[in-house]
């Protein structure tokens, strides 16, 4: 007997902006990521500052904007369905783009022909039963707020961001019973720009520091304005979030709406209590994300690090109400890595944002430096049942990496069979348990864009795509090992991980 419910969600992850293209077709906009350009196959290029924004715009027309092109998702996604129901999919993550909906973000009624698209892909999947699982806002900020409002810190992105969230819920509640509303929302803490569309420098307040490197230590004055900006944005995404689950529960009851966060497993670097307090203070840092979403109140413990870390964010009116009211039915999650802290101050990272990853001599990594650690996940899944007594859905795992096809146009990927299988017996263990995991999705069954490095040339699919990172090649599909291998997995229900 299979160790996995019988109804469990195996699926894949994307998202429009790395996926689908067609940038600026029937009447698209434009959002913050499509202003980040490729520099590397190894250049992480989601910190923005002033200076790389400008040069984004002077020289649009010859930057490499790979977001732009996505794997063209929007003209191909019946044959890309196809192969997910060939699979054997039961779920796939997607998002709803705003600009495709609301170009500027500003106007009243959506664009006609970007509604009609979501409608054909919903159609579509559910033509193979497969159900979609939705994010509303994966990265994603119309540019317009970025330019007029330093993004989501502002207040007034919140009313047109709710008039987008409200339109979808409304228009595709009987196609989509699974919501998630923000993608991987502890990331605007992290890398500002990309979770929030915040230009650290943009006002001029704080020189950047020469050699400044976004991971490392932070001089004073640009922490605070990294603190204080993130944070508010943080907080009024919370409120759009908790606003959205509010009206769906009201108007769709049918559905089931998510929180989505990235998780982060840390253990001390030495079995020292110092060590092992500032593991737990990292943690709870993690899991306040979830506290606010899913509990409806910001924790205590959160407020005093705040006051300590002399955060300062002005509270929403009436908040507090609209927290309680809005608290998801579910959690979900990204799971990549662990990673190591210690509380040594010379070697200090920062707190509340993004390790700086101390190496576990105990875990291999992947090509790309990430660490691999399917019992982390395990742990995690425990401590997230004990604490929120909710229905877990893993929206997101997985293994990147370079892959050329061989002479017979094959790509052999057992090292990413390896790393799913070592994770899928993670998550029947978890099970075993008692933790309720609905379903697993890892990430970008179809090779797509990269987040951090917006480049093609990571890749994570069980079906490769012919492109580039300069976007040159067929854009044709063909299947991985792992294409053959999961689908003996999902059609077993986990039962035969090969
Ligand atoms: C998650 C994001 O952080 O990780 C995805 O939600 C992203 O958008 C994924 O693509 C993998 O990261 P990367 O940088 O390897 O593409």
């Amino acid at each position: 007997m299979s160790r996995f419910p019988k109804n469990f969600l195996w699926g894949g992850a994307t998202s429009a902006a790395q996926l689908e293209g067609g940038r600026c077709e029937d009447g698209k906009g434009l959002s913050h990521l499509d202003y980040v350009y490729f520099r590397g196959p190894k250049q992480p290029c989601n910190f923005m500052l002033k200076k790389d924004y400008e040069k984004a715009k002077a020289e649009e027309a010859t930057l490499n904007f790979p977001n732009r092109r996505g794997i063209d998702f929007y003209h191909r996604y019946k044959e890309d369905i196809a192969l997910l129901a060939e699979m054997g999919f039961r779920s796939f993550r997607m998002s709803i783009s705003w600009t495709r909906l609301f170009p500027t973000g500003l106007e009243e009624e959506p664009v006609k022909e970007g509604v009609e698209f979501y409608h054909n892909v919903f159609r579509e999947l559910h033509k193979y039963d497969i159900e979609p699982l939705v994010t509303m806002i994966h990265y994603e900020l119309p540019i317009i707020f970025v330019e007029k409002y330093d993004g989501w810190t502002a207040p007034e992105v919140i009313p047109h961001c709710f008039r987008y969230l409200k339109f979808i819920i409304d228009e595709y509640k009987d196609e989509v019973k699974y919501w998630l509303t923000f993608n991987e929302i502890n990331m605007v803490t992290a890398v500002p720009w990309l979770g929030g569309g915040i230009i650290l420098d943009r006002n001029d307040e704080f020189e950047i520091p020469k050699g400044f490197r976004p991971f490392g230590p932070l001089p004073e004055d640009m922490a605070k304005r990294w603190n204080d900006s993130s944070h508010q944005a943080l907080h009024h995404q919370f409120i759009a979030s908790a606003m959205i689950v509010k009206y769906a529960h009201e108007h769709a009851p049918n559905c089931l709406i998510g929180n989505m966060f990235n998780l982060h497993h840390l253990y001390p670097e030495t079995p020292s209590p110092q060590d092992a307090y500032r593991a737990h203070e990292e943690t709870e840092f993690n899991m306040f994300f979830c506290d606010v979403m899913a509990g409806g109140a910001y924790p205590e413990w959160i407020r005093t690090y705040y006051r300590r870390n002399g955060i300062e964010i002005k509270w929403y009116d009436g908040y507090e109400e609209i927290l309680k009211e809005g608290k998801v039915d579910f959690i979900s999650l990204s799971y990549y890595l662990s990673s190591v802290v210690t509380a040594d101050p010379k070697r200090q990272e920062r707190i509340g944002s993004f390790i700086r990853m101390l190496k576990n001599p105990h875990l291999p990594d992947s090509e790309f430096g990430w660490q691999i650690d399917p019992t982390a996940l395990r742990i995690s899944l425990n401590e997230l049942r004990d604490r929120f007594h909710k229905p877990i859905y893993i929206v997101e795992n997985g293994l990147g990496a370079f892959e050329q096809p061989d002479a017979e146009g094959k790509i052999h990927d057992d090292y990413r069979i390896s790393y799913l299988r070592s994770h899928i017996e993670a998550i029947a263990l978890a099970i075993e348990d008692g933790v309720d995991v609905m379903g697993y999705t890892p990430w970008g069954c179809i090779d797509l864009v990269s987040c951090s490095l917006v480049s093609m040339s990571k890749r994570y699919g069980f079906i490769y795509v012919d492109a580039d990172d300069e976007g040159n090649g067929t854009y044709d599909r063909s299947r991985k090992d792992s294409f053959y291998w999961y689908k003996k997995v999902i059609a077993t229900n986990g039962e035969d991980l090969g």
